[in-house]
């Protein structure tokens, strides 16, 4: 069994991971029109990602017997005309991830649920690495400017990211 403060929080947080899956959907197209392949590519592997970390949710839930309830996927709405622009609302979106994931935690430690702090112990690190890829690559970005030729590199450079099923809790 699990409180249904900690049922809640989770149900929430798994529409956030959804969101996140279908925020990176939209933005995937936005590289799309300006044909980056390789940052297509890379989106395509962060919306594996976000499905997965909202799965992860999904089953655990199921695992303790709590109740699945799923809601409405907002309206995905991204910010920014440019690669650097796009990956700065990645950054804030991930941040804004993040406080929510210390949330969960937060609602498991006040109803003293050990097991659920040890499944998002997995997702606070997750999100240090999120947060970590997404600021390097944004600092490559800063660097690049208005250079065309060096955005294409990154562009290749982007093309080998693979998705690796994640091993959740
Ligand atoms: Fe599921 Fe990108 O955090």
């Amino acid at each position: 069994m699990i409180d249904k403060k900690l049922e809640e929080a989770f149900n929430d947080q798994i529409n956030k991971e959804l969101y996140s899956e279908y925020l990176y959907l939209a933005m995937k197209v936005k590289f799309m029109e300006w044909n980056l392949q390789g940052f297509v590519n890379w989106f395509d592997v962060q919306v594996q990602e976000e499905h997965a970390h909202g799965m992860g949710m999904f089953n655990y839930l199921d695992e303790r017997g709590g109740n699945i309830d799923l809601r409405a996927i907002e309206r995905p709405e991204v910010k920014g005309n440019t690669p650097l622009e796009i990956f700065e609302h990645v950054l804030e979106h991930e941040q804004y991830v993040t406080s929510r994931i210390n949330h969960l935690a937060d609602v498991a430690e006040e109803v003293k649920d050990r097991a659920a702090l040890h499944l998002l112990d997995w997702y606070i690190k997750e999100q240090v690495e999120e947060e970590a890829n997404v600021g390097g690559l944004l600092a490559t970005l800063r660097l690049i400017g208005d250079d065309k030729k060096a955005l294409l590199i990154l562009d290749k450079d982007l093309a080998a990211r693979t998705f690796v099923q994640p091993v959740i809790g």
